[in-house]
């Protein structure tokens, strides 16, 4: 298990490096970045649950981890960890606090972005906000491995834009008809009108094996037939009273009851995650996630419709 690390990057503050970031450019301090959006279009599927677990799990796995939480819905990132945030993506944006003084940290050495009410006026943000915001991140003088973003219920501009921006796509769904359909009307929004065209799809309340999978073919059956997407099966989180009770108690249940069956799936899962390879070193890096993310509406060649 990760404990608190060192915010200090000694080869960063190198007078050569100094030198050569000073100019038109900011300094880049990252190194490529896993980004991976959780998403699933329907609320009370799990998604903030599966985000913090899988955070938590991934820093367990030895990774710098971050959390930006995107989700306006009522049980925020913050309020599952017992955490509270006074300010977000929006006070950085307005200039009032830095990147860094919004951040707070989460258990095992993670990183939270409070980015809530800050991401719902993201399409609206002026090009000097925008760039502000990148340099924001490129200046961040925290490492990050992998980053997380919870999005929120329904297929706003914000969950598009943070899932086109991402490197993967992971879908929660439960075997009910109005998950099913509202991941399936996801999966469809985002490969035919914005050129995503793989997701991994995360069974979760399953109450076995066997129902992860049905409830899998049944998605990617319709999708695959009718759609130009590749669906890949992640895995189930069964349907556990742990979780449960750890959301009652605001702590992640791999941290409240590790050995349950809810956390057990959570380490596989991470463990298969773990393995996904990185992005490239040019493309990787989060400021570019970043930019990604704000030109999202006019980038790829796809559909532009909603973004404004
Ligand atoms: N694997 C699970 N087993 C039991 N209950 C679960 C499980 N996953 C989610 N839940 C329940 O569903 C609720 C909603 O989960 P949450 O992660 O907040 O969903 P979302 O972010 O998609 O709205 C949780 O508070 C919890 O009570
Ligand atoms: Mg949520």
């Amino acid at each position: 298990m990760l404990e608190s690390h060192d915010n200090q990057h000694p080869e960063d503050s190198s007078p050569e490096k100094r030198d050569q970031a000073s100019g038109l450019r900011t300094m880049t301090r990252q190194g490529p970045v896993k980004v991976i959006a959780v998403t699933g279009a329907k609320g009370g599927v799990g998604k903030t649950n599966v985000s913090v677990n899988l955070a938590a799990c991934f820093a367990e796995l030895g990774n710098q981890v971050m959390l930006m939480d995107a989700d306006l819905g009522l049980a925020n990132v913050d309020v599952l960890l017992g955490l509270h945030a006074n300010y977000d993506l929006r006070h950085v944006i307005s200039g009032e606090r830095t990147l860094e003084e919004i951040i707070i940290d989460g258990p095992r050495g993670i990183k939270i972005v409070p980015a809530a009410s800050g991401v719902s006026r993201m399409a609206e943000l002026s090009n000097a906000e925008h760039v502000g915001l990148i340099r924001a991140f490129s200046e961040l003088a925290l490492p990050v491995d992998v980053l997380l973003v919870d999005t929120a219920a329904g297929i706003s501009d914000s969950v598009v834009s943070f899932s086109k921006a991402a490197q993967e796509v992971l879908v929660v769904v439960c075997d009910e008809p109005t998950s099913i359909t509202d991941a399936y009307a996801l999966i469809k929004v985002l490969s035919r009108d914005h050129g995503v065209e793989r997701f991994h799809i995360l069974a979760n309340m399953v109450k076995d094996k066997v129902q992860g999978e049905q409830l899998f073919s049944k998605i990617s059956r319709v999708a695959e037939r009718f759609l130009d997407v590749s669906l890949l099966y992640l895995g189930a989180v069964p349907f556990d009273e742990q979780l449960r009770k750890s959301v009652q108690r605001q702590v992640a249940v791999v941290e409240s009851a590790p050995r349950s069956k809810a956390s057990r799936a959570f380490h596989r899962v991470a463990e298969q995650v773990n393995n996904w390879p990185m992005p490239d070193a040019a493309s990787g890096k989060l400021e570019f996630f970043v930019e990604r993310l704000l030109y999202a509406g006019d980038y790829g060649g796809g559909n532009t419709e909603g973004f404004g």
